[in-house]
């Protein structure tokens, strides 16, 4: 046999064994991408009614579920999840923190606070704070790592607006918003958690078509594996229910949710969480 032949015979099983190697990695990893399904409250609820949600989450969540259940809930309530949750497989966290670590910040709640409640969570940049809140892409990047260093998991929201989706923005606009938190947190934004909300479909019932979040999803993706983040989960949000949760999970870069309405109804974020 000629030596260019054999070399190149050798080549090509060389490119086998490592494509093999590379595909098990990428499977690996995505098995290590975090299945999670979080509620994010808003400003709801009241103690009798938490107490009655809390504990039904807490009785029926076990640890044999496939996903993490976790309930972001106003501050106030936080210390009433702590007592409701704690030794249960359901966790908790904050829908805000402070970008500051302590100080003359009337109103504010650093995220060292969050840790003494026991929250796991601390969700930044949800589109009603950018909203109503003026809250900016560099803000949003600076709670991320606030929440980072004080040992809380952010749960980064990106999200377009109806305008802008139909500007056909929608790639650049949540592309820009996670360059802000991959700037902001740099090599560590592969312990952050993104979340998927498109503006237009929070709180109106409508839900982006499957395909159509899968491919926001996939963007979202490929821009944490060139920061070396590929497994990050991303979870979509926006009108989730138990009804369409499941065609939702299906799609490949969708890791999970972060429910508002549904989950204040027990049953349907417990349906949500199994989907
Ligand atoms: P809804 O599920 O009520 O549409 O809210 C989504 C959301 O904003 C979660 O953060």
């Amino acid at each position: 046999m000629r030596r260019g032949t054999r070399r190149r015979g050798q080549e090509r099983r060389f490119a086998r064994v490592f494509q093999c190697r590379y595909q098990r990695a990428r499977a690996e990893r995505s098995n290590m991408r975090r299945k999670l399904v979080a509620g994010n409250w808003k400003m709801n609820g009241g103690l009798a009614a938490n107490a009655r949600l809390l504990d039904r989450l807490a009785g029926e969540w076990t640890a044999a579920e496939p996903r993490v259940l976790a309930v972001c809930v106003p501050f106030p309530y936080l210390a009433q999840a702590q007592a409701a949750l704690t030794g249960t497989t359901v966790r908790w966290g904050a829908q805000d923190v402070s970008e500051h670590a302590a100080g003359a910040y009337t109103g504010e709640v650093a995220a060292g606070m969050l840790m003494e409640f026991g929250c796991r969570y601390a969700i930044v940049g949800h589109s009603e704070r950018r909203q109503l809140h003026g809250e900016s892409d560099a803000l949003v990047g600076a709670k991320a790592r606030a929440a980072q260093s004080a040992g809380l998991i952010p749960i980064a929201c990106v999200g377009e607006t109806l305008d802008e989706r139909q500007r056909n923005a929608t790639a650049a606009v949540v592309s820009r918003q996670l360059a802000a938190v991959i700037d902001a947190l740099g090599d560590h934004v592969r312990d952050a958690v993104v979340a998927y909300e498109p503006v237009w479909a929070i709180g109106t019932g409508r839900t982006a078509a499957p395909a159509e979040a899968q491919a926001v999803h996939a963007a979202l993706r490929t821009q944490l594996a060139s920061a070396g983040a590929e497994e990050v989960s991303i979870l979509y949000g926006g009108s989730v229910k138990a009804a369409n949760a499941a065609t939702l999970f299906a799609m490949p870069d969708i890791d999970g949710a972060l429910v508002g309405g549904a989950s204040l109804d027990a049953g349907e974020f417990l349906a949500i969480g199994r989907a």
